[in-house]
């Protein structure tokens, strides 16, 4: 009797084993050979690069597709999707990998509710979503059912946005619905020259209208890397990325309800930085690197800047300050001279909000003359879009430092976080200057009269515009009024953001009852 049971059992185990095979083959050699030979690895490859060794447990092995209509006797091993968790540096994770070699990765019913089920089990355990996207999109096959397969997962990008962190890559050709669940989430990831996102190929572009583009040239990772915003970081290949986003999780708590993990670090908290008592030059007009006046304040000197080639006017990064995760928002003088422009607005707004929602602290450094003046800034809505930087600062409750390094004039001073805003420490340096507007522009304006009657209007002018910058270019008119917690030295910077940082590691705001906020969108 205990062999008849043996026997059986080894004859289930066996099968168990063969169906499992079927399933760890994908597409086959051949469309694994082409996988390879576009310079792709396989979702399960992809797995591996990305998890700590030996830590992925897949989930939903053996699910099929529906195998209705168009679908009957399709082969999908896998549904087209390996899903499960694992681990990366310790900590658990959630993942769903497409596999290209399986009807192209297209998404069937059944393989949205594979990505579905691991989105549930995130959140109700509390851990990151990556998802590693290579999809033709919708599966044609399936018609609304694959419609449907996608609706799950966008409603479940959109139910647990903030919640917990959802990460993107795109890995290969990623068209229609394939983009737009990446597009729901906190951060979008693509490998140079093997991927591309839009929502219509070449060809049907060229059916509607006319117009022939290339799949780099329409959805590449240096278009939306570089010009729509879509993706927040590119690297070089599948493995590049898969370390990106092992990097990138450093900096996020595991759910809104953790704050993000110190890293402990050699990097005196004193550190003197005196390389920035010389980087502003007394020439208000010259530009000098806020990259560097970064790098000189952080951990190591190391930051992640987000979406470095896009809005190259407002930087983003994010870095450690005493151990502290923390999100700098910084104008950057070298672009636009710092201006914010409607896609700084934009790159920006977002930055803040998703700080804010992974708890945290928000360093921003300011110079910056104003919003960018212009007829087709205004026509396309700088007004719509400014406002979501103004709203994202007032509505973020994360500690938040302000420190003005040169100009912060007019609607951008506010725009930059300040004190009224919701700033909870404000430093500047001394070469800081807090005006409604420019010396130039003001004396102008204010003096107009005086200098237009005068007999020497150019001297009066310039006069003027002396008498003004004495006023109102330092900042000292602003801290006297409280609006500049303090005037510090430049190469006392990094100890000073540190020690306020960690006055404020245990603040909490609260906000009046609402059923969800409305920022202009
Ligand atoms: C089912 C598909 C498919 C799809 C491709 N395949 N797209 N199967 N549904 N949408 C299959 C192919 O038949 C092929 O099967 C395999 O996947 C690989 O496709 P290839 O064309 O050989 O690969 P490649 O040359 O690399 O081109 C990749 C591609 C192209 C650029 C993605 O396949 C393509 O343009 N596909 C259609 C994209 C699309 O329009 N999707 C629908 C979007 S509408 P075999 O058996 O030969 O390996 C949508 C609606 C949702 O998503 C919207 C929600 C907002």
């Amino acid at each position: 009797m205990a062999d008849d049971t043996l026997t059986w059992m080894n004859e289930l185990t066996a099968e168990m084993e063969e169906r499992r095979k079927r399933v760890m083959r994908g597409g086959g050699e051949e469309r694994i050979k082409k996988q390879h030979d576009a310079g792709k690895l396989t979702a399960r490859e992809r797995l591996e690069a990305l998890l700590d060794k030996g830590s992925f447990v897949e989930l939903g092995v053996f699910v099929e597709h529906l195998g209705v209509e168009l679908m009957r006797g399709i082969d999908a091993p896998g549904e087209g999707v390996v899903t499960g968790y694992g681990t990366i540096k310790g900590r658990t994770v959630f993942v769903f990998s497409q596999d290209f070699t399986v009807l192209g990765g297209s998404l069937g019913k059944m393989h949205g509710q594979k990505i579905a089920r691991v989105m549930d089990l995130a959140v109700k355990t509390g851990a990151p979503i990556i998802g590693l996207n290579d999809s033709a999109g919708a599966r044609i096959q399936e018609g609304v059912d694959a419609l449907s397969g996608y609706g799950e997962v966008f409603y479940r990008n959109a139910l647990y946005s903030g919640v917990v962190p959802q990460i993107s890559a795109i890995l290969g050709p990623c068209a229609g619905g394939a983009v737009y669940s990446p597009a729901l989430t906190d951060f979008v990831l693509m490998s140079r020259g093997t991927s591309y996102m839009f929502i219509t190929g070449p060809e049907v572009i060229k059916s509607v209208t006319k117009e022939e583009v290339s799949f780099e040239a329409l959805g590449g990772a240096e278009v939306h890397h570089r010009k729509s915003g879509v993706a927040h970081f590119e690297a070089d290949g599948d493995q590049a990325v898969l370390e990106l986003i092992r990097e990138l999780l450093s900096y996020l708590p595991q759910s809104a309800k953790e704050k993000p993990p110190h890293k402990p670090t050699q990097d005196p908290d004193v550190r003197e930085t005196p390389e920035l008592n010389s980087i502003v030059h007394p020439d208000q007009r010259r530009p000098y690197p806020m990259l560097e006046v970064i790098r000189a304040i952080v951990d190591d000197k190391h930051f992640l800047e987000v979406q470095p080639e896009f809005a190259k006017n407002i930087l983003c990064s994010f870095a450690r300050l005493g151990g502290q995760p923390v999100g700098i928002v910084a104008n950057n003088p070298r672009h636009l001279a710092g201006t914010i422009n409607i896609d700084a607005a934009d790159k920006a707004a977002r930055f803040i909000r998703t700080c804010d929602c992974f708890n945290i602290p928000i360093v921003t450094l300011v110079d910056v003359t104003g919003f960018m003046p212009g007829v087709a800034q205004e026509h396309a809505g700088i007004i719509r879009h400014g406002a979501k930087m103004l709203y994202a600062y007032a509505e973020a409750t994360v500690p938040k430092i302000t420190l003005i390094t040169r100009k912060s004039y007019g609607g951008a001073y506010l725009a930059m976080n300040s004190r009224d805003m919701g700033a909870d420490v404000v430093l500047a340096w001394p070469t800081a200057a807090v005006a409604v507007m420019g010396a130039e522009g003001a004396a102008s304006i204010i003096y107009r009269r005086e200098i237009h009657n005068s007999p020497k209007p150019a001297a009066a002018k310039a006069a003027k515009i002396e008498e003004y910058k004495k006023r109102f270019d330092n900042p000292y008119w602003a801290a006297e009024r409280g609006y500049i917690d303090d005037v510090i030295d430049p190469q006392d910077t990094r100890r000073q953001l540190i020690k306020h940082l960690r006055m404020l590691g245990h603040k909490t705001e609260a906000r009046p009852f609402r059923k969800h906020d409305n920022i202009p969108l």
